[in-house]
């Protein structure tokens, strides 16, 4: 069964990246009758930070780990079991300060696991997230597209590109929802903003 992971990550409930990824995954469904879908708010429910506890046991063999070391890591086990069990994901991301929530960045952090999702070889680092897809939609107030003047500040991009590469992921799309201020000045009206960009949704979804 096709199984698609829906991520959001924006704090705010109607955002414009919450209501593109539940679009992209509308779009999914009804191309994957038979798909599911695995949804997940980190706004609603941020991911715990990694600490001393999640680092020493993310670094003991499986064999040895104590029951404390487990239920260290249970939460980190559930969000890799996620990764592994779909084949494709769509991730909304709200750009804060130019770079992702921190929510997200919490989340990375349970996810990027040495020994579950990547591993060191003589060949370098080896991702074990293989023949997966994601698509990233990011909302942004300003406009950073290649070629503008602050397209060097977004610094989302980049940094979701390697993490998804580092853990296999090489089939990565970003979509931007891009210049939202200029509706929420009245400039231009949600319609007229959204229906370009849910036109690449729907067609990265189908
Ligand atoms: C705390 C905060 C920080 C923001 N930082 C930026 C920023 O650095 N650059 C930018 O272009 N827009 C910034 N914005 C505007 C958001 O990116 C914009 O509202 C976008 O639509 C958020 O996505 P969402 O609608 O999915 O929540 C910020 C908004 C908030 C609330």
């Amino acid at each position: 069964m096709p199984t698609l992971l829906h991520i959001d990550s924006s704090p705010l409930p109607g955002s414009v990246s919450r209501e593109l990824t539940a679009e992209f995954a509308r779009t999914w469904k009804a191309a994957h009758p038979d798909g599911e879908v695995i949804y997940r708010d980190l706004a609603a429910h941020p991911p715990t930070p990694i600490d001393e506890k999640w680092i020493g046991a993310a670094h003991t063999a499986p064999g040895e780990l104590s029951a404390e070391q487990r239920a260290a890591l249970a939460l980190s086990d559930e969000l890799i079991g996620e990764l592994e069990r779909a084949d494709e994901y769509v991730i909304g991301v709200a750009m804060h300060n130019f770079s992702i929530p921190a929510v997200l960045k919490l989340w990375i952090d349970q996810i990027v696991r040495r020994g579950r999702t990547f591993a060191y070889s003589a060949k370098g680092p080896r991702g074990f997230l293989q023949d997966k897809k994601a698509t990233i939609v990011v909302a942004s107030g300003g406009v950073y597209a290649p070629g503008t003047p602050a397209a060097a500040m977004n610094f989302i991009d980049p940094y979701l590109k390697t993490i998804f590469e580092f853990l296999g992921v090489t089939d990565v799309k970003f979509i931007a929802a891009e210049g939202t201020a200029r509706m929420m000045s009245g400039a231009i009206d949600r319609c007229t903003f959204l229906k370009p960009v849910v036109e690449q949704v729907r067609a990265a979804a189908a």
